[in-house]
């Protein structure tokens, strides 16, 4: 049994360094973790381990101005853990968070090897796979809408 509950980023920050930026450090800072206005997510496992982590923080959407919007990142699954609903589960406390919060829509820059894991929470891509200084690796934009 595990449950998605927002968490302080150091509960999360192994995980998501070890997934997602496994070239860094224990004491370096991973992107995004100095913003004061993240929220934190996980899926717990019932000892309390994180299995499944991202964060949100509003921030407008390049492609939909106009509309208030929440980014995410970081999603990140323990390997072992994969497959089995943990992402699905803090995608959607994601999406409910960022409308409680007043976002119409919730957005990322996913991996392209992720974006069909998006694709199957009901996400849509926006424009053609990308790379750029920020994202040296083909990436997709992709965004839910939350209301
Ligand atoms: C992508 C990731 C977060 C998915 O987490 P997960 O806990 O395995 O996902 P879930 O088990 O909730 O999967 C939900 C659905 O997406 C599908 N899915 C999962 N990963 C997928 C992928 N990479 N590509 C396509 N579909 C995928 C699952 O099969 C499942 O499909 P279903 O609706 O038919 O059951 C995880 O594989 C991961 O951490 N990958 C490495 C880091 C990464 O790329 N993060 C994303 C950065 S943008």
């Amino acid at each position: 049994m595990s449950a998605v509950v927002v968490v302080d980023p150091g509960l999360t920050r192994e995980l998501r360094r070890a997934v997602l930026r496994p070239h860094l450090t224990a004491d370096d800072v991973l992107p995004g973790d100095d913003r004061p206005d993240a929220v934190h997510l996980a899926d717990l496992a019932g000892d309390g381990r994180p299995l499944c982590a991202s964060f949100v923080f509003p921030q407008p959407c390049p492609w939909l101005p106009g509309r208030t919007a929440w980014q995410l990142r970081q999603m990140a699954t323990a390997p072992a853990a994969r497959g089995s609903g943990h992402g699905r589960a803090v995608v959607a406390a994601a999406e409910a968070y960022a409308r409680e919060q007043g976002a119409a829509v919730l957005w990322c820059y996913a991996r392209e090897s992720a974006a069909g894991f998006y694709e199957r929470c009901g996400w849509q891509r926006h424009g053609e796979v990308f790379t750029d200084a920020d994202h040296p690796t083909a990436h997709q934009r992709m965004w839910i809408s939350c209301r």
